[in-house]
């Protein structure tokens, strides 16, 4: 898809990816809409790219509807909507975390896009065309021993990335999941890698992620990937998913494990 004159909510558009890509597709000839949980982010990336935007909690229903409706009100039928924000809440290896850590981060990661899909595919649908991204991680296809409710909440988001996929494609609807591995953004800061890190050393820049985004969507292709990780991951759990196991315990047990 080609995203000139197309209208596409970005959630999680304060900061990061999201505002990196709300700037890209705007200069992409995009009718933006912003949202984000922090209203002062919402606010300045709207000003800046000269866009709407409405900040709330997206992992609830109310504020999808509140988006959705905000972008037909300012530019008509919904093009895309790219679920994209996230949250990686407190990495602690080893341990299974509380009830509410989980909660919160399939609420953001997964319910959130459920109800974006609820919300614009029978639009999709009946004009047989319409775009939902969303944003997993590289996560998806392993998994980090340090943070169990990211991990696993990334493997749903990419399942119902699929599923989204299987049924809607025949219908007309566009579905790509991205699965970055780390991206310099302040999500990455945020986790006080030291500076000679090799999560940093290979990490894009926003505006790369955006880049790579903008090239990926003109694909249509379903899977994302910003590196070899995702693929690597994957090929070596069919080839013997016992070893990978074991590889992965070994990976995180090491000092700067990752
Ligand atoms: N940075 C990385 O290394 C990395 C790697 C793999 C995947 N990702 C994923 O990329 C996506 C973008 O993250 P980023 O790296 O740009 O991080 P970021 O922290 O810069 O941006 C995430 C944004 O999501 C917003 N957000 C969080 N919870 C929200 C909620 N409930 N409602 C609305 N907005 C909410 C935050 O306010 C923030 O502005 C996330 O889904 C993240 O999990 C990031």
């Amino acid at each position: 898809m080609k995203l000139d004159g197309k209208v596409v909510v970005v959630t999680g558009s304060g900061s990061g990816i999201g505002a990196a890509c709300a700037r890209r597709f705007t200069a992409a000839g995009a009718k933006v809409v912003v949202t984000d949980l922090d209203a002062a982010k919402v606010e300045a990336v709207t000003a800046e790219i000269g866009a709407v935007g409405l900040a709330g909690d997206i992992g609830s229903p109310d504020t999808v509807r509140a988006v959705a409706e905000l972008a037909r009100r300012s530019h008509g039928e919904i093009d895309v909507w790219f679920s994209n924000a996230g949250i990686t809440g407190p990495a602690r290896p080893g341990d299974l975390k509380p009830d509410a850590d989980w909660e919160q981060a399939f609420r953001v990661h997964v319910m959130a896009h459920l109800h974006a899909a609820r919300e614009v595919a029978p639009a999709m649908v009946a004009r047989g065309d319409g775009y939902l991204l969303s944003t997993a991680s590289v996560v998806a296809m392993t998994t980090d021993a340090r943070n169990a409710t990211y991990s696993v909440s990334k493997h749903a988001a990419l399942a119902l990335a699929e599923w989204l996929a299987v049924t809607y494609r025949p219908q007309g609807i566009k579905v790509s999941c991205f699965c970055p591995g780390p991206m310099l953004t302040p999500m990455l800061l945020s986790e006080g890698f030291p500076a000679d890190h090799p999560a940093l050393a290979r990490a894009l820049t926003p505006e790369q992620v955006a880049d790579l985004l903008v090239d990926a969507i003109g694909t249509e292709a379903f899977l994302i990937l910003d590196s070899p990780m995702g693929r690597d991951e994957l090929r070596a759990k069919l080839t013997d998913y016992d070893a990978w196991i074991d590889t992965t315990a070994a990976r995180f047990a090491a000092p700067a494990g990752r």
